[in-house]
């Protein structure tokens, strides 16, 4: 493994390189069919000879999983499909040990409904305390039949949901932006301020090293709740509120209370990059995932844009930026960047679109090369390492993302990028675990396995591990900047003080590489000494 640049000095953050465990589709210790913590543990070594600094776990707290986890019944607990606080702890401390730090999933814009908090408000009725918890309206209309307004839920359909009364009649419409089974807490209310500052506390003293916080820009609503009527203001009514901000400029201050530098990153799409860094101030989050740069089609002008656009954004607030390809919610990139149209949307899919794997490949290298070596942090998505492709033959019938269902079954979602990941031998579930894996794998997958992979210097996973070991040993690679240079249309290339250049070939002809010393790494092959088309290379100059 090679030896981490950023160990526990200052500002490890900054230039991390942090990889995703989707824990239910990760490794399933106890067989069961379902990825768990000691199906993680178990893994860590694999995760650390791949040169990652930190995890970033999706939520792992007790949710009837309406949301793949995303609506939390318990802050304070495990999934006890995921195991125990005992063995988060155990895996805290593992993962300290071997170099790697901790970040968990915080839910704060909704719970689950089967939340203490909301069975309570369910239960005690109209005029209860535990209903200013939540957004509990009266419905429009004689009868109180239509939704309070018109917002709708960003899985589809009304953004709100009529309770029944405890007399058993209609009550009053709550509040979700997601499922029915997530409900908006009301963050007006200060008790849910003073909850949340004691679930940070509560992680923070279990020794973790910081926060993903889901849906960042959501948690402040506009008072009166407005109707859009047709329009998209900027910023939305229940996105990017200022008042957000100084929610995190509180967190900000709990985290800063303890050692070893705890940090936020924030989850937030905002259409506008000045606005998103400005969760980025120097007393708020420490960063935030790079969404333009996830949804930006692979082609070389509109690249540079996104990541000009992101450097301007970020410098003002001295924040680092992030470069991300894949995660839980999205295709996954070597799929979408075999097909014709390689932009992501959550507005299609484009679900079964033609697609080239090998070129979606071939550019799946070159995009990691170019993110691992701009300036800022980077994040791996299981299973990118191992150029797993987007699922999208799934059996309807085992769809359970709630998006499938919410869209009226026009949106298949998001499970196709949740599939366990295969880590050995011939046939499905791969060493997930000895149970049948809850999502059933390719049998293609026999040959994209972690075991074939590690044997072959040719693999996505040999790549993957020499570029983030040469990501952690090149002193020029992680936070600073970059200086372009100019080697004509369709090709990115930039150097990096001291001595490092990176051209990413993405027009359709081979171009001769710039002076350099040597070679580092190529994504693939060059051809009589010129790189080929959506081919990376990294040069050590001279
Ligand atoms: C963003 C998460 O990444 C996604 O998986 C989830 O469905 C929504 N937030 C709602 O929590």
């Amino acid at each position: 493994m090679a030896e981490a640049k950023t160990t526990t000095t200052t500002r490890w953050w900054r230039g991390a390189a942090i990889y995703q465990v989707y824990v239910r589709s990760f490794a399933d210790g106890n067989g069961d069919g379902v990825g768990d913590l000691q199906g993680l543990l178990r893994k860590l070594p694999y995760i650390a000879e791949l040169g990652i600094d930190a995890i970033w776990l999706n939520p792992w707290y007790p949710s009837p999983m309406a949301d793949g986890g995303y609506d939390v019944a318990d802050y304070r607990a495990i999934e006890p499909l995921f195991g125990s606080l005992v063995e988060a702890e155990k895996l805290i401390d593992e993962a300290h040990a071997l170099g790697i730090r901790i970040i968990i999933d915080i839910v704060p814009n909704h719970c689950s409904d089967q939340h203490p908090w909301f069975l309570q408000a369910i239960a005690e009725g109209p005029g209860s305390p535990a209903r200013e918890l939540f957004w509990f309206r009266p419905g429009k209309g004689e009868d109180g039949s239509e939704p309070p307004n018109d917002w709708q839920s960003r899985f589809g359909g009304p953004a709100w949901t009529r309770s029944t009364n405890p007399d058993g009649t209609a009550g009053d419409w709550y509040l979700h932006l997601y499922s029915p089974e997530q409900p908006d807490f009301n963050w007006t209310n200060q008790k849910v301020h003073d909850e949340f500052d004691d679930i940070l506390r509560f992680w923070l003293d279990r020794g973790v090293d910081g926060f993903r916080i889901d849906v960042a820009d959501g948690l402040v609503k506009e008072d009166g709740l407005p109707d859009l009527n047709g329009e998209t203001p900027e910023p939305l009514p229940f996105s990017d509120q200022d008042g957000v901000h100084e929610i995190y400029r509180h967190w900000r201050r709990v985290a800063d209370e303890y050692p070893g530098e705890r940090v936020f990153v924030g989850e937030m799409w905002l259409p506008d990059p000045v606005r998103f860094a400005r969760y980025l101030r120097a007393d708020e989050l420490h960063s935030a995932f790079n969404f333009d740069f996830l949804g930006c089609p692979w082609e070389a002008s509109a690249l540079r844009g996104v990541i000009d656009d992101t450097l301007a954004a970020h410098a003002p607030v001295g924040a680092p930026p992030t470069w991300v390809l894949s995660n839980h919610d999205v295709t996954r990139h070597v799929t979408r960047y075999g097909r014709a149209d390689t932009s992501f949307d959550f507005g299609d899919r484009q679900h079964l679109a033609p697609t080239d794997f090998d070129l979606g490949t071939r550019r799946a290298r070159a995009a990691a090369m170019l993110t691992t070596s701009l300036p800022g942090g980077v994040y791996v998505y299981q299973g990118e390492e191992l150029g797993l492709w987007e699922v999208e033959d799934l059996d309807d019938d085992l769809r359970e993302d709630p998006v499938w269902v919410r869209s009226g079954h026009t949106d298949r979602g998001r499970d196709g990028c949740r599939i366990p990941i295969p880590w050995g031998g011939t046939e499905a579930p791969f060493g997930f675990g000895d149970g049948t894996a809850w999502l059933p794998q390719p049998a293609e997958w026999s040959g994209f396995t972690a075991e074939v992979e590690a044997a072959d210097p040719d693999s996505m996973l040999s790549f993957y591990r020499t570029a983030l070991g040469l990501r952690r040993s090149e002193e020029a690679l992680g936070d600073g900047d970059l200086t372009w240079l100019d080697l004509g249309p369709g090709v990115l290339a930039f150097t990096r003080s001291p001595g490092f250049a990176c051209v990413v070939n993405l027009s359709s002809t081979p171009i001769p590489l710039p002076e350099h010393e040597s070679v580092l790494l190529t994504s693939n092959p060059l051809v009589d000494g010129d790189l080929p088309s959506d081919t990376a290379a990294w040069l050590r100059l001279g």
